[in-house]
């Protein structure tokens, strides 16, 4: 028995990659129900279980309708919703705002009276509070000061997205927890999942399911700024288990890290994604992004593995070689869903 266990759950961004995970994970405790909202923005229908245990609803969590239709007997709720990512928030922040921000403010609003609710868990992001450095980091707490100086919309709405968790909790008792992923890799990252938006981003989503779909190619990697950037890399499985803590022990108004607490280079990845696959591509060398200031990071662990009793627990190591074979296994498939966006980007 877990407290997931006969529980009706709420997961706002379901059907992404993490989410799926998620839900996948919950659908072992025997919940209730999991309902999924999800305008399949950066998301595939096919990720969604083929569960009697699942309803999915396709629409936006900004919607009226759909929320209206939440009654006061959800047990728990995880709030995965974002415009992915960085570059698409660049390139379009009103869109940003409309599916990073107001989605949190909406959903906690709406929320903010339930008494049955014993927990929301917000999903935020690590990269907006680490310090901008290349020179040595040091791992960031919860506890760091976080700076209003941001590199993109998307890392503002995640800034706001904890404002409103704080507020809401402090003024309506809404039982919000915050947890601060690092960079998440594993199974279940499809290259071009969902709708164009804007930029090749769209397509290339984030550095590890990049590196994989390249190297297995036999293409060489693109390395910007000779990869000296360092980020905490976590298996998806391990921040579900995370998020599953936040939502057991985490204290209302609190925020966790959920992170690896392991430092690793691009230029690191990149070495070990060519061995595990065999590669000859190499490396290409590219330059640094224009707005890209982040640098160096990685998270401490030690709050969450105090409070929550969360530590990751699978190392870079076997989490890449799993999320290898789950690539080479759904290539036909990660290949239908970026080409869907080649007239966009004129190849
Ligand atoms: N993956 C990472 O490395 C990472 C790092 C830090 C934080 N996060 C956060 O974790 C969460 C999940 O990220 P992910 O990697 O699974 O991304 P994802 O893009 O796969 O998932 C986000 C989901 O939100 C959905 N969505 C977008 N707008 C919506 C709306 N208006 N209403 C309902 N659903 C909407 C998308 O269709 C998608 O399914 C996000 O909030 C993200 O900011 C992820």
């Amino acid at each position: 028995m877990s407290q997931f266990t006969s529980a009706k759950i709420l997961v706002v961004g379901g059907a992404g990659f993490v989410g799926g995970n998620l839900v996948r994970m919950l659908l072992g405790k025997e919940p209730r129900q999991v309902v999924i909202v999800d305008n399949l923005l950066s998301a595939e229908r096919f990720n969604v279980p083929d569960s009697p245990g699942v309803i999915f609803i396709e629409g936006s969590i900004t919607d009226d309708t759909i929320l209206r239709s939440f009654e006061d007997d959800l047990d728990y709720v995880f709030h995965l919703a974002t415009y992915h990512g960085n570059q698409s928030s660049i390139h379009d922040p009103l869109a940003d705002h409309e599916n990073n921000t107001l989605t949190s403010l909406k959903l906690m609003n709406h929320l903010k009276g339930f008494k049955a609710l014993r927990k929301l868990v917000y999903s935020s992001a690590g990269c907006s509070v680490a310090e901008k450095t290349f020179d040595q980091a040091r791992p960031t707490t919860e506890e760091d000061p976080i700076s209003l100086v941001q590199d993109s919309p998307y890392s503002i709405s995640k800034v706001i997205g904890e404002f409103y968790s704080v507020y809401f909790h402090r003024q309506h008792g809404l039982p919000a927890v915050r947890a601060r992923f690092q960079n998440v890799y594993g199974p279940g990252e499809v290259l071009g999942a969902g709708r164009w938006r804007g930029t090749p981003a769209t397509i290339w989503r984030n550095v590890t399911p990049t590196f994989i779909f390249k190297a297995l190619q036999g293409e060489p990697l693109p390395v910007e700024n000779e990869g000296v950037a360092s980020r905490d890399f976590i298996y998806v499985d391990d921040i579900c288990r995370g998020l599953m803590a936040c939502a057991e022990n985490g204290t209302p108004g609190d925020v966790y890290n959920l992170a690896s607490g392991r430092e690793t280079t691009i230029m690191e990845l990149a070495n070990l994604i060519n061995d595990l696959t065999g590669s000859r591509g190499g490396i290409a060398s590219m330059p640094a992004r224009p707005w890209d200031h982040s640098g160096k990071r990685y998270g401490s662990t030690d709050k969450a593995s105090r409070e929550l009793g969360f530590r990751a627990s699978i190392s870079l190591d076997e989490g890449l070689g799993r999320t290898v074979e789950w690539t080479r296994a759904n290539l036909p498939l990660i290949r239908q869903c970026m080409e869907k966006h080649r007239r966009h980007v004129g190849e």
